[in-house]
């Protein structure tokens, strides 16, 4: 469903993006992990043909920003970028006419989904009245209205209240089993246990690696957060505290510096 080879993106002379190579298969659940400035929500723009960029990307089969692409491409922005002057039931109602889409089916959707956030109360508010959390459900909405065949959503936890966390949690699993494919960018790690297939580490620019939960054993495979500091914090802070072994079967080697060695020297300046 998404194919991405040799995505480079630069700003000036700064590579946001250095040769970026990530895959998602209809119904895999993708997590982009790494520390701010990492290049995550550059990665996605690109996807969506927002910023210009080295490489190839194509969706569905589709080069980036074909109207085949477009029109099977849901987005979650970092942050909401709503109509202030539109009401929440507006927003559903520009979402169906600017996409075509079954007036009377769009509604129902809208409606339910609504409910599942708990925004049932707010449809004729102004959007510019709502909270930080009411808009990113909003957000969320309108980019599930179209019914995309993969969906990129950058933060997407982001402001969500525990409730709306857990009900995104299901409708991502319940999206992943009607074959969509999900790319999600976060930095609350915790919120996408459980629910991920495959996990792409990124560090300034560069993908570090790529871990799919069908190869990992024991907590390597339950904890996303272990695999996220181990690969992206000092090797030997974690290493060293852990009694854990490294992961059996990895997609991508990692080069890890020589923690027996540098343990060793340390005890001889201390005599
Ligand atoms: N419009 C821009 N102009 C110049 N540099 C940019 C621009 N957008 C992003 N960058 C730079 O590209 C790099 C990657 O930024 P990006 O926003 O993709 O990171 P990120 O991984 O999403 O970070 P965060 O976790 O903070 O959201 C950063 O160094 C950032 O400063
Ligand atoms: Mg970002």
């Amino acid at each position: 469903m998404l194919r991405v080879k040799k995505l480079t993106k630069k700003f000036g002379k700064k590579y946001a993006n250095e040769n970026v190579d990530l895959s998602l298969d209809p119904g895999e659940i993708g997590v982009l992990l790494g520390p701010n400035g990492a290049g995550k929500s550059t990665t996605m723009k690109c996807i969506l043909g927002l910023v210009n960029f080295e490489g190839e990307v194509t969706v569905g089969g589709n080069p980036v920003r074909s109207m085949e692409a477009k029109k099977i491409l849901g987005y979650v922005p970092e942050t909401p970028e709503l109509y202030s002057m539109l009401t929440v039931r507006e927003h559903f109602e520009f979402i169906t006419r600017a996409y075509h889409l079954n007036a009377e089916k769009t509604r129902e959707y809208a409606s339910e989904l609504a409910e599942r956030f708990r925004l049932t109360e707010v449809l004729d508010y102004y959007c510019k009245d709502l909270s930080k959390g009411m808009q990113q459900k909003v957000s969320i909405i309108c980019a599930l209205l179209p019914h995309p065949k993969l969906i990129l959503l950058d933060e997407p936890m982001m402001g969500l209240d525990p409730h709306a966390i857990k009900e995104l949690r299901v409708i991502i699993s319940e999206l992943s089993e009607e074959g969509v494919a999900i790319l999600i960018s976060t930095h609350l790690i915790s919120t996408v246990e459980g629910i991920w297939n495959k996990a792409y580490i990124m560090r300034k620019g560069q993908i570090l690696s790529c871990h799919k939960k069908e190869e990992m054993v024991g907590v390597w495979a339950e904890s996303l957060e272990r695999i996220f500091f181990a690969e992206t914090e000092s090797y030997d802070s974690v290493w060293q505290t852990s009694s854990a072994k490294a992961p059996a079967k990895r997609s991508n080697t990692v080069t890890r510096p020589n923690t027996a060695k540098k343990k060793k020297n340390t005890k001889k300046k201390k005599k």
